[in-house]
């Protein structure tokens, strides 16, 4: 990642937005985000509603961010629907991120394979899922922020090439 990307950090939480108790997952993310030279130019918290994430990743993505990260509402409660907000809005799909999460969580706990984050592109921006418990969070971020630094350099239109060290 030879530039510094702008991301924001949609945490989606019924009680957080109503101020049931403060949000520590977008936080816990924003600073792993802003440790891997990312620069986080907001957090907000939006309720479980779908019309709502929505519109917050349309905004995000008008802001021309590189990346959007979501944290909660990828469970199975009647309320979680943020996976399907992020697949309305985005054009293309990217499936080896949200694999690898789940994979590199179910080293950690089998309830991993419960999740069902996805993650997308909109025009230039990408949005990946996360859950919503800040540990957890920071545990399916780990397992994907080095490749992604990749795929943003070349959603970005930046000089990066695929072939790895030693290839052509
Ligand atoms: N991944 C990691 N690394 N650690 C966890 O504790 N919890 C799982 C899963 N992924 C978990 C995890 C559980 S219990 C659920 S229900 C899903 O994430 C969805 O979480 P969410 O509803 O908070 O979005």
């Amino acid at each position: 990642m030879d530039e510094k990307y702008r991301a924001i950090v949609i945490t989606v939480s019924d009680r957080a937005s109503a101020g049931v108790y403060e949000d520590g997952t977008g936080p816990a993310v924003a600073a792993l985000l802003t440790e891997r030279g990312y620069a986080v130019i907001g957090t907000r918290v939006v309720p479980d509603e779908r019309a709502d994430i929505e519109a917050a990743l349309v905004e995000s993505a008008e802001k021309d961010v590189a990346l959007v990260l979501t944290c909660g509402g990828t469970g199975f409660s009647p309320r979680d629907v943020t996976p399907e907000a992020t697949e309305a809005v985005c054009e293309r799909r990217v499936p080896g991120l949200p694999e690898a999460m789940r994979a590199a969580s179910a080293r950690i706990t089998d309830r991993a394979w419960l999740s069902r984050a996805t993650a997308g592109i909109r025009e230039r921006t990408l949005v990946v899922n996360l859950p919503g418990s800040p540990r957890a969070a920071v545990e399916n971020l780990e397992a994907v922020v080095g490749p992604l630094a990749h795929g943003l350099d070349i959603l970005r239109g930046g000089p990066a090439t695929c072939a790895r060290e030693g290839q052509q």
